[in-house]
């Protein structure tokens, strides 16, 4: 099961860690609602006046989480066009949406929400998914080559392997998963597709085990850089951060808060330089908050985990 990481800060970052007020009408979005951890901590913070949206790119998510977020909050879900509508007598309102985080402006436009009060978003993907084998994700169990959050949309990292030149291949493993044997890697994925092509996880992770001197450097294993290469290229993982980073402090209410988990540094870096350089945002967290060490005894997933928090403000 996932453990959330940085609750406490994520929910200070929000200004969520105060006393409920019965009459407040804050909203507050957590873009990547995967096992719920933050979404139910930032739910319990939130009066039954408020709003809580929570949003997964993943439709597989959303269909797990619906059942769940039913017999958590003991209440039944409402469905409609936009997505789930949960009301429960205790809580706040919930509305769970199959969405990417860059759709929402467009979400909050058709809710005829203005704007919110705070965002969420931990990047990446969740231990449920990670655990999936039917997705790929894990070079640890074997399943089909996919590592697309949506299977309906874009293509499988199979398909890539496949119709991509050397040279995007070895790029793509450079860039994104900063391997310094991405050309060896891919000429080696090219060679072997010629007579049999690469489409399931154990595949492609025996082949960069015999390709990259020792199966371990240090604690990551040497297929880790590439599984997250395709990962991000397929999904275009950067681009989604890069455009959320830009249009989503328009959708702040003054004072309101946008709160970044990143796990790697290409997706801090972008984070990091959007807050600093936004028109409409204030740094709050000049440093990255990190796990302490309690967390990282308790979730080795949160040694890598970096928050950061910025503030709407007047342009
Ligand atoms: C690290 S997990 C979130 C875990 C969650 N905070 C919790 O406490 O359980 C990241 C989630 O973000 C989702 N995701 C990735 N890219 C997304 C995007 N562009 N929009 C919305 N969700 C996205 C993944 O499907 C995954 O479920």
């Amino acid at each position: 099961m996932h453990v959330p990481v940085l609750v406490d800060s994520v929910l200070t970052g929000l200004r969520l860690d105060g006393a409920r007020d019965s009459s407040s009408k804050r909203v507050i979005i957590d873009g990547t609602l995967g096992g719920g951890g933050h979404a139910i901590r930032i739910g319990s913070s939130l009066a039954p006046s408020e709003t809580l949206i929570a949003m997964d790119r993943d439709p597989s998510v959303i269909e797990r989480m619906v059942p769940f977020l039913e017999s958590e909050l003991e209440t039944t879900a409402e469905r409609s066009e936009i997505g789930w509508f949960l009301q429960p007598i205790q809580g706040c309102r919930w509305i769970v949406c199959a969405e990417s985080y860059c759709a929402i402006p467009d979400l909050l436009h058709q809710l005829g929400i203005s704007s919110v009060d705070g965002i969420l978003l931990d990047l990446g993907l969740s231990s449920d998914q990670l655990q999936d084998a039917q997705r790929g994700f894990s070079f640890r169990t074997d399943g089909p080559l996919d590592l697309r959050f949506d299977s309906s949309s874009g293509i499988s990292a199979a398909d890539f392997l496949r119709i991509r030149t050397e040279k995007e291949i070895a790029d793509t493993i450079y860039q994104f998963g900063e391997e310094r044997f991405s050309r060896r890697i891919a000429r080696a994925i090219v060679e072997t597709r010629q007579a049999q092509p690469i489409e399931t996880s154990k595949q492609l992770a025996d082949l960069i085990h015999r390709l990259v001197p020792g199966r371990i450097h240090g604690r990551v294993d040497s297929a880790t850089r590439t599984f997250q290469a395709l990962r991000i290229a397929v999904n275009r993982e950067l681009e989604h951060v890069e455009q959320a980073m830009q249009t989503l402090p328009q959708c702040l209410a003054m004072g309101g808060r946008l709160a970044v988990i990143s796990f790697h540094s290409l997706e801090d870096r972008i984070v990091k330089h959007a807050m600093r350089e936004h028109d409409l945002l204030h740094v709050i967290t000049k440093k990255p908050i990190v796990a302490d060490l309690a967390e990282l005894d308790a979730n080795p997933r949160s040694r890598s985990a970096k928050l950061r928090v910025a503030e709407r403000m007047d342009a």
